[in-house]
């Protein structure tokens, strides 16, 4: 080879290895695909579903002109994919929680522990039946941590709502003895862990009840859509009365109006036939959609331990990680920052209208502190519900940044990025081959 030759390769190789936030060649440039995971298996079979049920004008769970039984029949089967006894659709996971706290008896004059790291609706449902969300902080886990759970029961606490966060279980054994030692109620929000487990035992079932959301971001879809389920008949019971008008149904989908039992107030969350049909196609590849996202998590993971500097995510039973995210901890927020930076320049981003690769302070009303009704305690009414209820007073109401410390290091310190249903080898390849660059840049002694 000519010497000419020799130093154009090695010029390219420089500016192969150095970073492009610096002027080198970006490890891609075509934008990762969006992170949606049920989205990417969508198809014919969704189209048929639907269609189906437009063709048979019975879009009504209750009757209809040719009544499909759409919603009973996406009961019965993800009842069973849970292996738990009783399972309500209902209209949104925002709306699970609220017939979930409704059915477990919640309001005014009780403190209900949610965790640090959660999502709005979390907070909103306790606040809405005029109870007081406690915040608990989280640990390595990225869920609520059992030790802090622990300390920040009083009284007055009454349950506790778990986050199974970002895709993967909390640490659900121990947070279910902490609720049993203390005799508080346990609600498991699996929304983002559709499909989860621990031991083998799905999540959803490990607490007195588990709520799910279909939104179109969770690992099955149906745009909108959520579901309650229990092992406790009562709590059914409950829960159908107040999502649907406060009264139970008989087996023809009438309403039964002399139950003395069951005259409650209804919440009108019903899930509907076309949605529900929808639900049953994604139901059969969510097994499918779950282990594409592991496969290439569990490969980014493998690459990255090998990597000094950059800490991964405590997971608590790796074969139960649903996987939609992959998150990394390194060791001050300015390092994180950086990191971040020239992994977006490496080309490690999609689409504009998605989500890809963020710093966790810029992952908006997952952190508490950027809930702003929640920080500054904001009511619907004029009278300041449930704030200055007097059955609340003199219950913990502390939600600025600072109440949940370790949280906030984590979130400042963190990164997060979505491993979508669809990525291709090369596209794990180039996030790892990013990575292996800003970490021999930027993180290697
Ligand atoms: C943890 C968690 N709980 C509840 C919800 C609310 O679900 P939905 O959007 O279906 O109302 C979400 C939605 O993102 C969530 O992430």
């Amino acid at each position: 080879m000519q010497n000419d030759e020799k130093s154009a390769i090695q010029d390219s190789d420089a500016v192969a290895a150095r970073l492009a936030i610096d002027g080198g060649t970006p490890v891609r440039t075509e934008p990762l695909p969006l992170e949606f995971p049920g989205i990417h298996h969508m198809g014919a079979e969704e189209v048929e579903a639907a269609a189906r049920v437009v063709r048979s004008r019975s879009l009504f769970r209750y009757y209809g002109v040719e009544l499909q039984k759409e919603v009973e029949t996406f009961e019965s089967e993800f009842a069973r994919f849970l292996d738990v006894s009783h399972m309500l659709a209902v209209s949104s996971g925002t709306a699970a929680l609220g017939v979930a706290l409704a059915a477990l008896g919640v309001g005014p004059g009780q403190e209900v522990i949610v965790p640090a790291y959660m999502w709005v609706s979390v907070a909103a449902a306790v606040v809405n039946r005029g109870a007081i969300p406690v915040l608990a902080d989280i640990d390595d886990t990225f869920c609520i941590d059992p030790k802090s759970l622990a300390e920040r029961i009083s009284s007055k606490t009454t349950g506790i709502i778990v986050v199974h966060m970002s895709g993967a279980p909390a640490d659900i054994q121990a947070i279910r003895k902490v609720a049993d030692g203390r005799k508080l109620f346990l609600l498991e929000d699996c929304a983002q862990c559709i499909g989860g487990s621990v031991n083998g035992k799905r999540v959803g079932t490990f607490g007195d009840m588990g709520v799910f959301s279909f939104q179109m971001n969770k690992n099955m879809t149906s745009g909108e859509g959520g579901a309650v389920v229990t092992n406790t008949r009562r709590l059914y019971d409950r829960a159908f009365a107040c999502h649907d008008l406060g009264y139970a149904r008989n087996e023809h989908g009438r309403l039964i109006l002399n139950n003395p039992d069951m005259c409650l107030w209804g919440q009108g969350c019903r899930l509907d036939e076309l949605r529900a049909s929808v639900l049953r196609v994604q139901l059969t590849k969510l097994t499918q959609i779950t282990a594409s996202m592991h496969r290439s998590k569990y490969r980014i993971r493998e690459a990255l331990e090998k990597l000094s500097g950059i800490n991964l995510r405590r997971i608590v039973d790796p074969a139960g990680d649903t996987s939609p995210f992959l998150i990394t901890t390194y060791q001050d927020p300015e390092t994180a920052k950086n990191v971040n930076k020239a992994l977006r320049a490496e080309g490690i981003v999609t689409h504009p209208q998605g989500l890809s690769n963020i710093l966790m302070t810029e992952w908006g009303f997952h952190l508490y502190y950027n809930i702003a009704s929640l920080v500054q305690m904001t009511s619907v009414d004029r009278g300041g519900f449930p704030w200055t209820l007097k059955e609340n007073s003199g219950l913990r109401m502390q939600y600025a940044k600072g109440t949940c410390p370790v949280a906030d290091s984590l979130f400042e310190r963190s990164i997060l990025i979505a491993i979508p249903s669809s990525l291709t080898e090369r596209d794990e390849s180039d996030i790892i081959r990013a990575f292996e660059k800003v970490h021999q840049a930027l993180l290697s002694v």
